[in-house]
């Protein structure tokens, strides 16, 4: 499937490791032809990821990744032609194991380096797919550190619509998760709970927020308070977990699709486009897809693979900001936080 036009013969790689991912993508000429990801399932007994063991894993798993990719790619090393690697946000530790190597790869093969911001890749995911976004289109990134509403109005503009004023949506899935007694990472746990569940058992709170910005917060408390309440020994009988898991979860979803729902209304878009961790959710997808349907805009959510961390996103996005001339030193530092300064 061709990703990127493009006249050139270019081998990009790229490379992920922000969080408890590590992933090594490799494009050739504008097509993927490998995403190998990593995932640190060992944090799944402390209850969420631990940075300095993130980092170690990371850096054992980058050199056997790298080399499996460019098997997969039928490619050597020396074939590269573009190093592309998350610079943030994310875990200082984690990225920078990915963007030194990176940038260590492109001063030793004499090619050129290009940080990716995290939240972007995601951004312009929708790109790996088949049928791609429209400009100008909205965007709902639902990660597990990230929830905005973004206009894309082309591969260089977007300005933030809204973001969360307190949780991210994938935090509130993890947190809510967490106080069932499910194992880390809470989204996938939440959505397997609630499809034994029923929905419209509890009626948990939708925040009431201004313009397009979120509030999870609120809903997280809900929850806690009504486990605290109503099982005061802690033990939550089977089906009342799954009742409350998805009752949060259309909460949460209705909390998505209402502010999306706004937008679309309020804004002239030619697509709508749902990425990032939370984005493999069903219950979310399938409210995407009726929203989608009702204003008659173009929906694209990538594929499973490419809603969680990938560096196939990595890749991408980097040869789009290749292509537009942009240039980076080796100095690039590595950021933990969210950078608004990037949507103008
Ligand atoms: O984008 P991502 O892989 O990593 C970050 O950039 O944060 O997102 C991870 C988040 C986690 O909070 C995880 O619980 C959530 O995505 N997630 C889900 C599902 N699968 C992953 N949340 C709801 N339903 C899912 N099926
Ligand atoms: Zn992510």
């Amino acid at each position: 499937m061709q990703l990127i036009k493009t006249n050139d013969h270019m081998n990009v790689l790229g490379i992920e490791s922000s969080c408890d991912e590590t992933s090594v993508a490799i494009i050739v000429n504008g097509k993927l032809a490998a995403n190998l990801i990593s995932s640190q399932d060992f944090h799944a007994k402390y209850g969420g990821v631990v940075p300095e063991l993130s980092s170690r894993a990371h850096l054992q798993i980058i050199i056997p990744l790298i080399k499996d990719a460019l098997k997969k790619s039928d490619l050597e090393l020396k074939d590269i032609d573009l190093i592309c690697s998350t610079a943030g946000p994310g875990l200082i530790g984690a990225l920078l194991v990915g963007l030194t190597f990176a940038k260590g790869l492109s001063y030793s093969l004499n090619k050129p380096f290009i940080p990716v911001d995290h939240i972007e890749g995601h951004i312009y995911s929708g790109f790996l797919m088949n049928d791609k976004p429209e400009f100008p289109y909205l965007t709902l990134v639902v990660s597990g550190g990230h929830t905005l509403l973004v206009l894309v109005n082309s591969l260089t503009e977007m300005s933030i619509l809204g973001t969360t004023l307190d949780d991210a949506a994938g935090e509130a899935f993890d947190k809510v998760s967490k106080m069932l007694g499910f194992p880390y990472p809470g989204g996938p746990q939440i959505q397997k709970s609630a499809e034994m569940g029923d929905e419209d058992k509890i009626d948990f709170p939708v925040a009431e927020t201004k313009g397009y910005d979120f509030s999870f917060s609120g809903l997280k408390t809900a929850v806690l308070r009504y486990v605290q309440k109503n099982y005061p020994e802690k033990k939550i009988p089977k089906q009342d977990l799954y009742d409350i898991a998805a009752s949060f979860q259309e909460a949460a979803v209705k909390a998505l699709t209402q502010k999306t729902k706004k937008a679309i209304e309020n804004y002239n878009i030619n697509s709508v486009s749902l990425v990032g961790g939370v984005a493999a959710n069903k219950k979310l997808r399938e409210a995407f897809i009726n929203l989608s349907g009702k204003y008659q805009k173009k929906l694209v959510i990538p594929d499973l693979q490419y809603c969680g961390d990938n560096a196939a996103m990595i890749a991408l996005r980097g040869k789009t900001l290749y292509d537009s001339g942009k240039k980076f030193g080796l100095d690039y530092p590595p950021y933990p936080g969210f950078r608004f300064e990037q949507y103008h």
